[in-house]
């Protein structure tokens, strides 16, 4: 099957939170982000960008993730990569227009991902906001990526390989895989991590400068924010990372600077081995709740 689709950038999260109310204030004095409306009910948009949103909570029993939205380049390559999810096979849930419009998404589809069991959204490119972004708390440059669990590693990884056209920015040895969305030269908007279980690792926003890195460690302090890595500095991509916990003890991460590669002859991946040396360089260690994300809601939206 021709890879003939080119992907512009992960465009949205969206999470299950329990309680709304209380994520919106964590959501706000601590990460940062800006409130933008609600798309339907109990979906409340969020941004940290000039886009129409970044975020998106929904208050449910369980938190987690509800889905990931990838970005295509254009329209055309949206409708390319839909048609090739029919030639696999793979259902394709086309959204409505009211959904879309509710989104700003001038057209958007989902799956499921036969792996992970995650609602994967596509869209063709998202317009921006009526309004500028202003930063309040830190300066976040873009939603960075997302880290999956899953319990079929090798066949997930495979998956994004070959039937998404993925690309491999570096590998820790049979438990960690990072993935740019090809052509994007971000060296991951896509983490996979080997897990006993299907669910969210962890979600992260880039930030700005160093000092945001600094300034969140304070924050932190300050509002009684469970910090559970860092801070410390990625050997795969370079980035000096900082993770904390929203209030359902969902892993979010900032992080500053990364490696980008180019769309022709980029440096083939590395396979690090499996040690903490091979996550921090600065000798920092994981506490346990790192990377508890809440499972991966299975339920795709209905448009
Ligand atoms: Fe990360």
């Amino acid at each position: 099957m021709p890879l003939d689709f080119r992907y512009r950038r992960l465009a949205y999260v969206a999470l299950n939170v329990t309680d709304h109310a209380r994520s919106e204030v964590f959501y706000r004095d601590m990460l940062g982000l800006q409130a933008a409306g609600c798309a339907g009910e109990n979906e409340y948009l969020y941004r940290c960008s000039a886009f129409h949103h970044d975020v998106m909570l929904h208050e449910a029993p369980l938190a987690g993730l509800r889905r990931v939205a990838w970005e295509m380049e254009t329209t055309d390559d949206l409708a390319r990569l839909q048609k090739h999810f029919v030639a696999l096979g793979i259902t394709v849930h086309t959204m409505g227009n009211d959904y879309c419009s509710a989104l700003g998404l001038p057209a958007a589809f989902q799956i499921t991902e036969p792996n992970t069991g995650a609602t994967f959204e596509y869209c063709g490119p998202m317009i921006n906001a009526t309004t500028p972004y202003t930063p309040t708390v830190t300066r976040i440059v873009r939603l960075g990526h997302v880290v999956l669990g899953t319990d079929s590693f090798d066949d997930t990884e495979r998956f994004f390989i070959d039937t998404l056209n993925y690309r491999v920015s570096d590998r820790i040895d049979g438990a960690v895989t990072f993935m740019r969305c090809f052509p994007n030269p971000l060296h991951h908007s896509l983490g996979l991590s080997k897990s006993a279980s299907k669910r969210l690792h962890h979600v992260n926003f880039m930030v700005t400068d160093m000092d945001d890195i600094g300034k969140a460690m304070y924050r932190a302090r300050k509002l009684n924010v469970s910090v559970v890595f860092g801070p410390g500095r990625h050997p795969p991509s370079e980035s000096i990372f900082f993770y904390f916990l929203d209030p359902d003890g969902m892993t979010l991460e900032y992080s500053f600077g990364m490696e980008e590669f180019p769309e022709i002859n980029p440096r083939p991946p590395r396979r690090l081995p499996l040690a903490l040396e091979s996550i921090d360089y600065w000798g920092a260690v994981p506490q346990p709740q790192f990377g508890q994300g809440g499972p991966i809601e299975t339920r795709l939206t209905t448009s």
